[in-house]
């Protein structure tokens, strides 16, 4: 049986401390340890980006990395993002724009489009598809995806001028 080690992660700003194997994937210890559901598992290889959450400040891939590799990070998963009663403009634009089908990819999309859109506020339509290009949905056909994403830019460039 392999040592078990110690972890102390901070996810969605509340502190996490546990012992796991140092074979546990990230994204396990957020769906099966800490009851965080919103990063999907889609191959489990590294594709389709349905397990995608911010890590210090970057995007991953949770399924890509080792618990024990997040020692002492700072994780934000979509329920950090925004919820039913405070969404996130990304989330209501893709409401909005059928940004999404089934659903499935959508915590990986909107969580790496947080990041697309800090990055690059004002993105072109190529812009996004080469940002959003790690992460892959089979129900939409992308169109109404980056339209969300254009729509969220919009409205998100207009609130940052109107409180200047
Ligand atoms: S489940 Fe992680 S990239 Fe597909
Ligand atoms: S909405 Fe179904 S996989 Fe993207």
């Amino acid at each position: 049986m392999p040592k078990k080690m110690h972890i102390t992660l901070k996810v969605n700003g509340k502190e996490e401390e546990f012992l796991a194997e140092p074979r546990e994937l990230l994204i396990y210890t957020l769906r099966e340890r800490l009851n965080i559901t919103g990063p999907h598992i889609g191959c489990e290889t590294s594709h389709c980006g349905a397990c995608t959450v911010t890590i210090d400040g970057k995007s991953v891939k949770s399924c890509t990395m080792f618990a024990v590799q997040a020692e002492g990070a700072e994780i934000t998963t979509i329920e950090g993002i925004g919820g039913p009663d405070d969404l996130h403009p990304l989330q209501t634009a893709f409401k909005e724009h059928h940004g999404l089908q089934c659903g499935y990819c959508t915590p990986g999309m909107i969580t790496r489009a947080t990041k697309l859109l800090e990055e690059i506020p004002n993105p072109t339509e190529e812009e996004i598809r080469f940002g959003m290009a790690g992460n892959l949905c089979r129900c939409t056909g992308y169109q109404n995806i980056v339209k969300s994403i254009q729509a969220a830019a919009a409205e998100m460039s207009a609130a940052k001028e109107a409180a200047e």
